[in-house]
């Protein structure tokens, strides 16, 4: 099972996936950028804003996402497989940056994804509140220095993104407590082993 973790910067994502970890057993724990040789390489580049295309932007986090696909999911989907992102993250990025098509950006992953979506996202909604209190306290990438509104529209975009896709999915309040999160995160899973 392929289930990916979603949602803008300080969401809460890292700390609910290791409370994952620690209560299921055989975790397969990943992420996107990153979650391979190359992802790391492609990371660096990405989380450096330093390009000047959004095209090419998107086409480098496109070619994570097929080497991540096919070197860490493929043949591991009888396996939790928990990625901290993943293609939701590819779309609701890309419509925040630029007037990319909806239709076109599917077509996109599903060519990076081998026609193969995950079993379940989960998408935690936060509010900009809670985002300027925790944007706040922490050193920004290249990424998150495009501004709370930047982060906001992003969500919007997942959030509508998700609910035009047919794939199961939780919505998760980010700014509830971290203990009523992850109980509500394993009750859904334990629902789908
Ligand atoms: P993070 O792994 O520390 O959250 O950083 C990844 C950053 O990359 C984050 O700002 C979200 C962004 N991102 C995209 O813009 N497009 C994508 O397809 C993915 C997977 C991430």
């Amino acid at each position: 099972m392929y289930i990916l973790f979603e949602g803008i910067d300080t969401c809460g994502k890292s700390t609910q996936i290791e409370m994952i970890d620690k209560a299921f057993e055989d975790v397969i724990l990943t992420k996107e950028p990153g979650g391979t040789n190359f992802g790391i390489k492609a990371r660096e580049i990405l989380l450096e804003d330093s390009l000047a295309s959004k095209r090419a932007e998107l086409l480098l986090f496109l070619a994570d996402r097929a080497e991540h696909y096919h070197q860490i999911v493929k043949n591991n989907k009888h396996k939790l497989i928990v990625s901290d992102r993943g293609f939701l993250s590819g779309i609701g990025y890309a419509l925040a940056n630029d007037d990319f098509e909806f239709e076109h950006l599917i077509a996109l992953n599903k060519f990076a994804l081998e026609d193969d979506y995950p079993n379940l996202i989960i998408l935690f909604i936060t509010n900009m509140e809670t985002l300027k209190e925790r944007m706040g306290a922490k050193e920004l990438d290249g990424i998150e220095q495009r501004g709370l509104d930047y982060l906001i529209s992003v969500q919007t975009h997942m959030q509508s993104s998700l609910k035009k896709l047919n794939i199961p999915y939780l919505l998760v309040d980010a700014t509830d407590s971290i203990e009523n999160i992850h109980t509500v995160i394993s009750q859904k899973i334990k629902s789908l082993l």
